[in-house]
């Protein structure tokens, strides 16, 4: 099962309007020749609209990093519906990024409900899991990652499912330049593609692209993208910098090439 990879950078909250189109100008020609891997980037909502704009017609594609989980417009201050964001032109939404759920109360819940209202209104979720450092420690990593997916996946279709991507991103590793070890990241990148199974069914696990989150950069991503079910990464830190995104891409785009001439 070919699953086309995925390189995704999170910006989080860096760059203004100007310096994300100026980072989109810039990364236009240097994606040109990439045909094996797909290329997502997700600024602000503010640039959204203008980033959309400037990726038009080009293989990048567009996310938010989160939606409201009300699906009808009202009273939420604050908040922005999956309708609005999909309108801006994005096509993909981060929810459940653990930045999320420590600084800003997102449950897997609300996970859930942002997960459905993303769906209905055509966009593809990106579902971040991930376990926190002392909960690696005591052997209760899986236990907290299923717990994080059948909360998130509950009640969704196959046809659901196979819009959907998933994030580990285990928690310890996330802006600590600590990122995990291709054996640590490929067991749990397994173990969540046999609860997807488990869920929805082998096909709908084998499509799922499942991306590694967590310190990855271009010195250490290439062992992680070999493994057979990393299928990409999202990218905080390394994303900004046009030159380590493009060597993500590049080193992405290589490891595909090569599996094509053996
Ligand atoms: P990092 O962030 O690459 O800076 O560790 C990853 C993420 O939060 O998605």
């Amino acid at each position: 099962m070919m699953r086309t990879p995925l390189i995704a950078g999170n910006w989080k909250m860096h760059k203004t309007i100007a310096d994300a189109v100026g980072f989109v100008n810039d990364l236009v020609p240097r994606v040109a020749d990439i045909v094996h891997t797909d290329v997502l980037i997700a600024p602000t909502f503010v640039a959204l609209r203008d980033v959309v704009r400037r990726a038009e017609g080009t293989r990048i594609l567009v996310a938010a990093q989160d939606v409201a989980a009300e699906r009808i417009e009202g009273a939420f201050t604050g908040e922005v519906s999956a309708e609005m964001i999909r309108e801006a032109g994005a096509t993909h939404v981060i929810i459940g990024h653990s930045e999320r759920r420590q600084y800003y109360g997102e449950t897997d819940e609300s996970v859930h409900r942002k997960v459905n209202a993303a769906l209905a209104a055509g966009l593809e979720p990106i579902v971040c899991v991930g376990e926190l450092l002392d909960e690696r420690d005591e052997g209760r990593a899986e236990t907290v990652v299923q717990r994080q997916l059948e909360r998130a996946f509950e009640g969704l279709t196959a046809s659901d499912l196979s819009r959907t991507i998933c994030a580990y991103e285990p928690v310890w590793a996330i802006g600590t330049g600590r990122s995990a070890t291709p054996e640590t990241a490929e067991e749990m990148h397994r173990f969540i593609r046999d609860n997807v199974a488990r869920i929805a069914g082998t096909d709908v696990a084998e499509t799922m692209r499942i991306l590694y989150g967590g310190s990855a950069k271009p010195d250490n991503v290439l062992e992680l993208l070999s493994r057979p079910d990393i299928d990409g990464a999202l990218v905080g830190g390394a994303s900004l910098q046009i030159n380590l995104f493009h060597k993500l891409i590049e080193i992405q785009e290589s490891l595909i090439k090569d599996t094509d001439k053996k």
